[in-house]
């Protein structure tokens, strides 16, 4: 193999971390087994605490397999009679894991009680070991002002909430509850762990774009494309977990943005022009993973199109080239400043992406094959290479989002002055 092209083993960046996953009475229990299937991947060891509550919901069998660890259940249960287990595990996690977290649960916590394994595990903790915790009840149970209370009390003495969703909940109520997406929750994790080793892009203003622009063609339709912004955000996450100061100029994204990120909106490509231009002033690293619409509605319609609009049932669309945002950026750029483009190809991937590193003045092109499988919109994973200004190139395997935004920032972190 050539040394200008380097293929890697998936890394597990939760290698060596202890994580205590403690799962409360919420319909959503399943859906732990994901998170600790995907944390031990990611090379983390999971100690399973499920409550009385996820006991109706879940079995214990589930999460042994998945953690490959007994599971813990009972206070009162001591496999070793010299120690004692709740102390233990308490001094042997790094990191706690909320998630489902019940109403019950948060109102146990907010109140220091210690009334079943995880409560006590969690009251046992060392300071400075961080807790998140990821609600998720009916709508009415969580706006009730005594769940709010708990969760701003919780958070007032550190734990980090990863917010519930909003949508058509398992009872059939609509509003704000559903659990945050597992890969929301993988994530936070991954980020919180991030933020407690690297901070090696502290003091810098890192821009990123993320997402879809939409060009309207009148007040209630527009063109868009399949971007769902998740790699962009998982950049933003990232920067932000290496202590950057985190702008993230979005169009339409479907995932969730971390808190401590400066969100600006923008809906069409001129708009997020503008947005990019203003930041970049005070940009160290520009990074654009937005999928920038080519071309806009050249007279959208100030009113709804109808159908007796169309001329012998077609009705023509006139469309403008939109500003290329990244080629933009890349002239402006001055010393000191590095701009990374993404290549979203479907064919002859390396060499686009070569080309469009020299048209544009990029200092590094993230490409990936959106047709691979694994890679590409709207996933939790991809598949990208890396490639340098001197066109020698890094092929990342099959990755997390997030895990290929941290591998990009590392390469990103030895082009700055
Ligand atoms: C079908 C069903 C679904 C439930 N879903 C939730 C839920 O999503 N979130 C929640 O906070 N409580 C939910 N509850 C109520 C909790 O299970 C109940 O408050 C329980 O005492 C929580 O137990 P724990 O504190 O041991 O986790 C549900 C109850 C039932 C019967």
């Amino acid at each position: 193999m050539s040394a200008e092209h380097q293929t890697e083993t998936a890394p597990q960046p939760l290698a060596g971390k202890s994580i205590l996953l403690g799962v409360a009475g919420s319909i959503a229990a399943y859906r732990a087994a994901d998170v600790c299937s995907q944390l031990g991947k990611l090379g983390a060891r999971v100690t399973v605490c499920l409550t009385s509550g996820a006991l109706k919901f879940v079995g214990e069998a589930t999460f042994r397999a998945l953690s490959r660890n007994p599971v813990l259940t009972d206070v009162f249960v001591e496999p070793h009679q010299e120690r004692i287990a709740h102390i233990d595990v308490a001094q042997s996690a790094d990191l706690v894991l909320v998630s489902p977290a019940s109403a019950n649960v948060l109102a146990r916590l907010a109140s220091g009680m210690a009334d079943d394994m995880l409560t006590a595990c969690i009251l046992a903790l060392p300071p400075g070991i961080p807790i998140l915790a990821a609600p998720a009840m009916n709508t009415h149970m969580w706006n009730n002002p005594a769940t709010q209370a708990n969760v701003a009390l919780l958070a007032s003495r550190g734990v980090e909430f990863i917010d519930p969703g909003s949508g058509l909940l398992a009872c059939q109520d609509v509003g704000k509850g559903r659990l945050a997406e597992v890969e929301t929750i993988v994530s936070c994790v991954l980020t919180r762990f991030a933020q407690m080793q690297t901070m090696d892009l502290y003091g810098k203003h890192v821009v990123v774009t993320a997402g879809a622009t939409r060009e309207p063609i009148d007040p209630v339709r527009f063109l868009t494309n399949r971007s769902s912004g998740k790699m962009g955000v998982a950049l933003a996450a990232a920067a932000c977990a290496r202590g950057a100061q985190v702008t993230l100029i979005a169009g339409a994204i479907t995932a969730t943005v971390p808190p401590g990120i400066t969100l600006v909106s923008a809906e069409t490509a001129r708009e997020m022009e503008a947005a990019c231009n203003a930041a970049f002033a005070s940009a160290d690293i520009f990074i654009g993973a937005a999928a920038v619409a080519d071309y806009a509605v050249a007279n959208p319609s100030a009113v709804k199109l109808k159908k007796p609009d169309a001329i012998n049932g077609t009705l023509t669309l006139e469309l403008v080239q939109n500003p290329d945002i990244i080629a933009g950026i890349g002239k402006r750029k001055v010393a000191g400043q590095v701009v990374i483009g993404f290549a979203a190809e479907t064919d002859n991937l390396i060499p686009n992406a070569i080309q469009k590193i020299q048209k544009k003045n990029l200092d590094l092109i993230a490409a990936n094959d959106v047709t691979a499988a694994g890679a590409g919109f709207d996933l939790d994973t991809n598949i990208i290479t890396i490639i340098r200004r001197d066109g020698s190139s890094v092929a990342l395997p099959l990755m997390s989002k997030h895990q290929a935004a941290n591998r990009i920032l590392d390469e990103v972190v030895t082009l700055l002055p």
